[in-house]
């Protein structure tokens, strides 16, 4: 039955790294995949990691399975991290959280769930957006249109046209949207934005659906939510997929979480209810680690301290990286003005190189960037970007 099967394409991201690690190239450097590297190039354990994981070792008598959803300490903290502990929707019980792997977990679970109760809606994507946006809903047999958000011409984000695609959507239809650190642009609405966003989607009637891997990389943990709590008015619906991927460094334990936001808790517990029937007919329970870590932080108030260091620690490296890598192509006497780089937030600058410059980029450097030009700026140290801004000079 095998031998029919043809070779599936590589991922457009994924795949990079695997080609990355097949290269001879002594030289090459891997800025694809969104993965922190601090300046040595290292992807460091948090400290406050660490420890949790020392107490969990310590405290551990079982490992008897979570429940579907997993644990309620754990949906009770990604809940307050989403919207501050005092906020209406959780004195309110209107939102519901399910425990899931990574953010993807959850992105694929809300697909089936959407897929189960409205398999007519479709999900607007932004243009562009993360090449695994679309796999994802569609791989749930939903589907997928998109929106514009990026002026590829000057870099910003198309507000108007933005508007005007988003009041095209019909009520019923599901808005992905990118919470903060908009993947691969890293180019986000303003507040104000934000706000004539809300308007519209509530006018629409379409169901906004959050995608929030970078919490904190932004602006700050807090800030980074402005977009969520903007949208979260009294009885409004929305979908949130959380990832702690990058935020607590746990890419490998796959953390994240799906949670449902609903009119009032009635609707919250059945639709959670109806989340439970399409996690256990996926991969049936969460597993405990990594959702175990990050609940242990987010309760503990030492190691919540030491945790908001090091993330801000590290949107610190990230954005003074920034400012480097636009200084040193300017230095290696680029004369494209990359000056927008330094106003992107997030992991990611999309830095407008074409597909045969990001192919050469590759082929005669070993320099591994995202087919569509974005390039992992957290795995930029100060002893690569200047080989990488040699090589980008030359292709350009
Ligand atoms: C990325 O966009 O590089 C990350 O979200 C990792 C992934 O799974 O693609």
């Amino acid at each position: 039955m095998f031998e029919s099967i043809p070779m599936a394409k590589p991922d457009a991201i994924l795949g990079l790294t695997e080609a990355f690690k097949k290269d001879p190239n002594p030289s090459k450097i891997n800025l694809s995949v969104g993965v922190y590297k601090d300046n040595t190039g290292n992807t460091p354990i948090f400290a406050s990691v660490k420890k949790a994981e020392e107490r969990l070792l310590a405290a551990e008598k079982s490992k008897s399975y979570l429940s579907i959803e997993g644990s309620k300490e754990y949906g009770d903290a990604v809940q307050a991290l989403l919207f501050g502990k005092d906020h209406e929707i959780l004195a309110s019980k209107r939102a519901a959280t399910a425990h899931t792997p990574g953010g993807t977990g959850g992105l694929r679970v809300a697909a089936d769930f959407l897929k189960a109760h409205f398999p007519g809606a479709t999900v607007w994507l932004s243009d562009p957006t993360w090449p695994n946006h679309p796999n994802v809903f569609q791989a749930a047999g939903l589907a997928c249109k998109t929106y514009p958000y990026f002026d590829f011409a000057t870099n910003t984000l198309t507000f108007d046209k933005l508007l005007e695609g988003l009041r095209a959507v019909p009520k019923g239809d599901v808005v992905l949207l990118h919470a903060c650190c908009h993947n691969p642009t890293g180019v986000d609405p303003t507040a104000a934005q934000w706000k004539a966003i809300a308007d519209v989607l509530a006018e629409r009637g379409a169901l906004p659906f959050f995608d929030f891997a970078y919490q904190g990389l932004a602006k700050g943990l807090s800030e980074d939510a402005a977009g969520v709590l903007e949208l979260a008015r009294p009885g409004v619906e929305m979908l949130i997929a959380s990832s702690f991927s990058k935020n607590f460094g746990l890419y490998n334990e796959r953390v994240g979480a799906l949670t449902v936001v609903a009119g009032n808790s009635d609707p919250a517990e059945k639709a959670m209810s109806q989340i439970k029937s399409c996690i256990r007919a996926n991969y049936s329970n969460p597993s405990f680690h990594g959702g175990a870590i990050v609940t242990t932080i987010l309760n503990d108030p030492s190691l919540r301290a030491e945790w908001e260091g090091e993330v801000t620690a590290m949107r610190n490296r990230i954005n003074g990286m920034r400012k480097t890598f636009v200084e040193t192509l300017k230095a290696k006497g680029v004369g494209r003005d990359f000056s927008f780089i330094a106003g992107q937030t997030g992991m990611f600058s999309f830095s407008g190189l074409s597909p045969e410059q990001v192919e050469r980029l590759k082929k005669e450097y070993g320099i591994y960037i995202v087919g569509n030009g974005r390039i992992n700026v957290a795995g930029m140290t100060d002893s690569n970007v200047g080989v990488l801004c040699d090589a980008i000079a030359k292709v350009l």
